[in-house]
């Protein structure tokens, strides 16, 4: 070790423990938040479900989707667009995009904002009608823009000059005109391939280009701005540069939009990402990551309502109709609506800092590595939490740290954890890496319903066209009680032996 790096160890081994003295210590959320109760007996319930129960019956791990929770979170953001007072609101797709999921907030009135063929398909599939659709997203295939356009698609927004080319292209040859947005790139917001730099000449130039266009129906403005805005004093000047580049726009053309898509990036009230100085001293001196207020973040319906009141009262002073706001919230919808349950593997107490390996990792829960999401023991909700874990994940990689430091009550094997605020961006992002992925039950009214079955080793090799012998195929299966079917198997099997490979797979 040179002598740089001996002074520096030095001085962080003298200086580092009455630093992590001086760092608050976590003070975990109240479960009321999510709507848990402890039992008398200290069982934590979801919905009047007992959740290590969910365990021993849906195996581990286990995403579980609390439904009132669901609910009132559908309430309260479509409450102003129900009764008139604010932006009507359309859920990302590729936030959580569980059909049962999605079949709730249909059932409560949100719209669909898809991003590609596949959640378009997915969609329709689940009797959306195109005019709750809109079409964004930087890879939208000619196809399914031919299908939108057929499906009168409420708004297709375009991200870059040829992409307006090709919703105009397709428009022709379904002859009829596209409802077309623009997608503008607000400083201080995602760039790159999303939108059009708002201190460029195309922008215009695509206004210019789509109000000459017959194919077009240019009627929205769009922006998302990505990076995630928790408070109110985040949220409302982002509308307000919304709206002053949509004058700049009008100005220059007398252009002005019908539809202003203001996007998504509202916060979660119980989970958000970790401040860079919190995480590097968990990392480096194993403190507490903390929450979030809860009270600071800013509610969807509170933001849709206040967002159409500014955008009316611009119109009226600008003597323009005001323009219908629409929003795309993921998190904001779905993060605290969902919980993943993990079990504790293993315990690991012969290096520095005590291991717990859990069987949720990377693999299924990566954005939790760095965000607050609480965790909540199961064995021991209000235990006092003393000792110190770091919470590895089931992967074979040192990336698979959910949390580099986390204090519980005495952890043992076998003990369950509810990780919470796992409604986004978890199971999009899962993969089926080294582990097939988990069932995914909807907890409501004291019962559970499986949303989603885990996946079983055989749906791994499925898709495969060489695949493990005794792994029969989805078609097989279809005609496993057709003797044509079976004799049409197609890897030469007697029609017996496919039969009782079905039987086997379908019962593990
Ligand atoms: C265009 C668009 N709309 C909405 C969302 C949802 O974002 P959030 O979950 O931050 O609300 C995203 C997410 O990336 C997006 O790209």
């Amino acid at each position: 070790m040179d002598i740089r790096a001996r002074l520096r160890s030095s001085g962080v081994e003298a200086l580092g423990p009455r630093i992590a003295e001086r760092q608050p210590r976590r003070k975990p959320l109240p479960l009321g938040h999510w709507g848990l109760a402890v039992t008398g007996t200290g069982q934590v319930r979801a919905n009047g479900v007992v959740l290590e129960e969910l365990i021993e019956t849906h195996g581990s791990p286990l995403h579980v989707v609390l439904g009132s929770r669901l609910a009132s979170n559908i309430e309260e953001a479509m409450a102003p667009a129900k009764d008139g007072t604010g932006a009507d609101v359309f859920y990302s797709y590729k936030t959580n995009p569980i059909p049962g999921v999605l079949e709730q907030l249909h059932e409560g009135g949100v719209g669909a904002e898809v991003i590609s063929e596949y959640e378009f398909w997915l969609a329709r599939e689940l009797g959306v009608p195109g005019d709750r659709i809109i079409y964004n997203g930087p890879a939208k295939s000619p196809e399914s823009i031919a299908e939108a356009i057929r499906q009168n698609t409420l708004l297709i927004n375009a991200n870059s000059v040829s992409d307006l080319m090709m919703i105009a292209e397709q428009a022709a040859q379904v002859g009829k005109a596209a409802n077309a947005g623009i997608r503008v790139a607000l400083p201080g917001g995602w760039a790159g391939q999303f939108g059009l730099g708002w201190d460029t000449s195309e922008f215009l130039q695509m206004v210019r280009y789509a109000i000459d266009s017959s194919d077009l129906n240019l009627i929205g403005l769009h922006s998302h701005r990505g990076i995630t805005m928790r408070t109110r004093d985040d949220a409302i000047p982002y509308v307000d540069t919304v709206l002053d580049f949509a004058d700049s726009v009008h100005r220059e053309t007398n252009w002005y939009p019908e539809i202003l898509d203001l996007g998504g990036s509202l916060g979660c009230p119980t989970s958000a990402g970790i401040p860079a100085m919190q995480y590097r001293l968990n990392r480096a001196l194993a403190t507490d990551v903390l929450p979030p207020d809860p009270t600071d973040c800013i509610r969807v319906g509170e933001f849709a309502r206040e967002a159409h009141q500014r955008c009316e009262q611009r119109a009226r002073q600008k003597g323009l109709p005001a323009p219908r706001v629409v929003l795309e919230p993921g998190r904001a919808l779905t993060a605290d609506t969902q919980l993943l349950l993990t079990s504790i593997l293993d315990l690991k107490t012969d290096g520095q800092l005590p291991h717990a390996i859990v069987d949720a990792g990377v693999n299924i829960a990566e954005s939790v590595t760095n965000e607050y999401h609480q965790i909540v023991p199961l064995a021991d909700p209000h235990g006092p939490a003393d000792s110190s874990y770091r919470i590895a994940g089931p992967i074979c990689t040192p990336a698979d740290v959910l949390y580099n430091n986390w204090r519980l009550p005495e952890p043992q094997v076998g003990d369950v954890l509810a990780i919470m605020d796992t409604g986004a961006y978890c199971v999009p992002f899962s993969t089926s890496f080294s582990f097939p992925r988990p069932a995914i039950v909807r907890v409501d009214d004291g019962e559970a319903t499986v949303l989603r079955r885990a996946e079983t080793f055989q749906d791994l090799v499925l898709r495969d066209e060489v695949r493990p012998r005794g792994v029969i195929d989805l078609n097989d299966l279809e005609n496993a009680d057709d003797d044509q079917g079976a004799q049409r198997d197609s890897e030469g099997r007697d029609g017996a032996e496919g039969r009782d490979g079905v039987d086997e797979e379908v019962q593990r």
